[in-house]
């Protein structure tokens, strides 16, 4: 488990015995990209991000990845990353040399900006206060390509300690805050651009449209990268990593695994085998719905190990969460093994990496957060598979998994469902599991989550909804009464959130009125339960699951 924390799948994650296709994944072939250069930037995955949304490709870059390396994307245009150096810092990354000599279009944010300052002959330096924070942006030079069709006043977020003090030779400026007089800088004849301020985040809302322009209006690009793009592209290149090969994959319920899964099968037909285990710590119908939707519906061989038995016995007595990760990661991999042994010889493992996985495994210049769970997920490879990797969706951010999902016809139901961790309602059953206190949770937590499906609130958009939403079963029992009776019984807390990340989250302003039907449902179906709670905790200083 790497860059997404919210990860949902149970990715078999064995690096150490399997092996990566000496290609690097699929053919570049004639897609129309432009190479994002990462100085540190705590936003250069939103860089990338805008650019996909925009449907050109991207990829993302140290600033001192390998020159070729970044040349044989063909990019047809480049941009700079902010970072938090000041260019005269002795140590602060340097613009490669490339990237001018190239004559291609370059975007320049914030510290990319200063930089093409800097290598041009302009000057930095200062500013008289750090700026941090929302700004008035004024269009000066209205015939500047980056705000064709934008207003003359944008509201735009700052984020920096230097400023431009003076341009280079043949720029201009396009547009200027109080506090920065060169906020844009322009030399149109060249195609290079610099912009003080983060085109990239929420808090710039024309931000994206600005991009855009950069990539239709100066690079001249025309948003091919659709979907079904990638689809063909992928199948391409499935079918010719794979050839005659035998592929298996692990199918966890969640979309990751269920798009990989579907784009090798469409490929490769009966050459792929999916194994499904089920450890009895999924959802309620979770199980039915992977069999119904692959097995029946895609016609895939599918082998559904059922374990559930297994998995209870090793986890009867612990409490203790990280152990409970633990066994139930160990106890998967001899499942796995053990149920692939019996269905003979595979060349290649189908797996979900995705990109943000790929950045964070690359370092891409910023030390790793501070892991505060394992997060491994329930995973990892027997030492004696030796099998190739088949990766096709490591160039996918998580929002173009779910588009190619959509795309190949899978259902809503997996193609939107929420992040779910690999050791499923074990982390959400609080103290001991057993199997009854996971029934008691699954129908509670499917009494909430349905309440949330009913009001579209299972989903988050447009600033609605929830991104994750969930019960748990606490350990302790508090008294009630029910009728004339005196109870004693379990609690249930809710637990919903809002997140663009995952990394930090606020607690979901639910309607009271969907709480009260929740709540009012869960302790009149649920044998056992006679009190809900909801958890308005945020993150920091909770985390999201409550183990
Ligand atoms: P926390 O609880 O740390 O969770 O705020 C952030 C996101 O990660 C998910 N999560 C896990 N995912 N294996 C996973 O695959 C795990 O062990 C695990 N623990 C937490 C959590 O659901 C949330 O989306």
């Amino acid at each position: 488990m790497t860059g997404s924390p919210a990860e949902p799948e149970s990715s078999f994650s064995g690096e150490d015995f399997v092996r990566r296709p000496e290609s690097g994944g699929p053919a570049v072939g004639d897609r129309e990209a432009v190479a994002i250069l990462d100085f540190g930037s705590q936003y250069s995955q939103l860089i990338a991000r805008r650019v996909r949304e925009a449907q050109v490709y991207c990829e993302l870059y140290r600033y001192d990845a390998p020159a070729e390396e970044v040349l044989a994307l063909n990019p047809r245009g480049f941009i700079l990353s902010g970072g938090p150096s000041s260019v005269y810092d002795p140590d602060s990354p340097q613009l490669p040399s490339y990237v001018l000599e190239s004559g291609l279009p370059v975007l320049g944010i914030c510290y990319g900006m200063q930089l093409l300052a800097l290598n041009l002959g302009g000057k930095v330096g200062p500013a008289q206060r750090h700026e941090y924070g929302p700004a008035l942006l004024q269009v000066i030079d209205l015939g500047c390509s980056l705000f064709g069709e934008l207003p003359f006043a944008l509201q735009v977020w700052m984020s920096h300690g230097d400023r431009i003090e003076r341009l280079p030779g043949g720029f201009a400026v396009v547009a200027q805050t109080d506090n920065s007089p060169i906020a844009v800088m322009a030399h149109p004849g060249r195609r290079l651009y610099g912009i003080q301020f983060h085109p990239e985040v929420a808090h710039t809302p024309l931000g994206a449209d600005i991009i855009r322009n950069f990539l239709y209006r100066v690079c001249g690009l025309h948003g091919i990268w659709t979907p079904a793009h990638f689809i063909g592209e992928a199948l391409n290149a499935i079918r010719q990593q794979v050839g005659d090969g035998r592929v298996l994959c692990g199918l966890s319920g969640g979309v990751d695994s269920a798009v990989v899964a579907t784009l090798v099968h469409q490929a490769v037909g009966d050459q792929l085998t999916c194994v499904f285990v089920d450890h009895g710590m999924l959802r309620q119908g979770e199980p039915e719905q992977v069999i119904r939707t692959f097995e029946q519906e895609q016609g895939m061989r599918l082998v559904a190990v059922h374990a559930v038995e297994e998995f209870l016995e090793a986890l009867s007595g612990v409490t203790e969460p990280e152990e409970k990760r633990r066994i139930i990661g160990e106890k998967f991999v001899r499942t796995f093994e053990l149920e692939s042994g019996k269905l003979g010889h595979f060349d290649f493992l189908a797996q979900g990496t995705i990109y943000p996985d790929v950045i964070e495994s690359a370092g891409a210049g910023r030390p790793g957060a501070h892991r505060i769970k394992t997060h491994h997920n329930v995973g990892g490879l027997p030492e004696d598979m030796q099998m190739e990797l088949v990766e096709p969706l490591r160039t996918l951010f998580k929002d173009e998994v779910r588009a190619v999902g959509h795309e190949l016809g899978l259902p809503d139901e997996i193609v939107y469902r929420q992040p779910f961790p690999g050791p499923g309602l074990a982390v959400r059953v609080i103290g001991e599991v057993t199997w009854e206190r996971l029934e008691t949770l699954r129908a509670a937590d499917a009494i909430f989550t349905g309440e949330l499906h009913q009001a579209g609130l299972l989903r988050q958009q447009d600033g609605q909804g929830t991104a994750q939403a969930f019960a748990v079963l606490l350990p302790v029992r508090s008294v009630g009464v029910m009728g004339d009776g005196r109870t004693y019984a379990n609690v249930i807390a809710l637990r919903a959130v809002t997140t663009d990340d995952f990394m930090t989250a606020d607690w979901a302003r639910l309607p009271y009125d969907l709480l009260a039907r929740a709540s009012n449902r869960i302790v009149n179906e649920v044998s056992g339960v006679n009190r809900v709670v909801y958890d308005v905790s945020s993150k920091p200083p909770a985390t999201i699951e409550w183990e």
